[in-house]
């Protein structure tokens, strides 16, 4: 049942998580970052995620100048394998490949010189620092768009050093913010899920993601579908995964 305009009950009822359709942030590329070892686990650990109810993910490997250095054509050739090992494994999911760009000043080098992997409407997933805030980030961003890309940054509620007044200076230029799914259910932390809380109250979530490295993560996802959080959010109407 269905039943989240109901409060009364609302820590017991279930918002299936395939209402998002499609999954925009993950790692299923076997062996080019932190995340799918090989093929085989790949493909586990997309099996798990059509058991969930999505019917698309869009994985999006590293691209990081200092740990995984990542071309597009790694990435789009792994895809192809990864596409092939399905087919022979009989594993009805569609999948697509973008990138989560690190924003530093290598990557700041690229644009307007190289083509970056996007999906959808021209969006592109970055992320930055955890530990400190890159000085120049409107400037960069604002060289994105200037490209034609529509900026979404990977799970915002982890950047301690960002307050909910820089989030909604971000949004007013334009960025869209995903959040991680296991932020939801407090995985990460306590403090990340009450900021998780905050973006959401101020409808500035424009995508979920799994953020999926392992089937640990894999596991978990199901927890969210009770979450009053995730209810919240759906509820909202802001999210625009079904729309890619
Ligand atoms: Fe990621």
């Amino acid at each position: 049942m269905l039943g989240w305009f109901s409060n009364k009950q609302e820590e017991l009822i279930t918002v299936p998580l395939n209402i998002l359709e499609t999954d925009i942030h993950s790692h299923f590329i076997a062996g080019i970052d932190d995340g799918a070892p090989d093929l085989a686990v790949a493909v586990s650990l997309i099996k798990k995620m059509s058991s969930l109810g999505y019917k698309k993910a869009i994985t999006t490997p590293h691209v990081m100048s200092d740990f995984y250095q990542n071309s597009s054509e790694d990435i789009m050739e792994g895809l192809k394998m990864l596409q092939r090992e399905l087919i022979k494994e009989s594993v009805d999911f569609q999948i697509d490949a973008a990138a989560e760009y690190y924003i530093d000043f290598a990557f700041e080098q690229k644009i307007g010189k190289e083509k970056f992997l996007t999906f959808g409407d021209n969006y592109i997933l970055v992320e930055l620092s955890f530990i400190e805030p890159i000085k120049n980030l409107f400037n960069i961003i604002f060289k994105l768009q200037l490209e034609g890309y529509n900026v979404v940054l990977a799970h915002p509620e982890r950047y301690n050093y960002y307050t909910l007044d820089d989030y909604k200076q971000l949004r007013s230029r334009g960025v869209f913010f995903q959040i991680n799914l296991l932020s939801l259910i407090g995985y990460y932390s306590s403090d990340i899920k009450l900021k998780t809380a905050k973006l959401i109250k101020e409808d500035l979530v424009s995508f979920a993601g799994s953020d999926c490295h392992n089937m640990h993560h894999a596991e978990l996802y199901k927890e969210c579908e009770k979450e009053v959080l995730w209810h919240d959010l759906v509820k909202r109407g802001t999210l625009l995964n079904h729309t890619l």
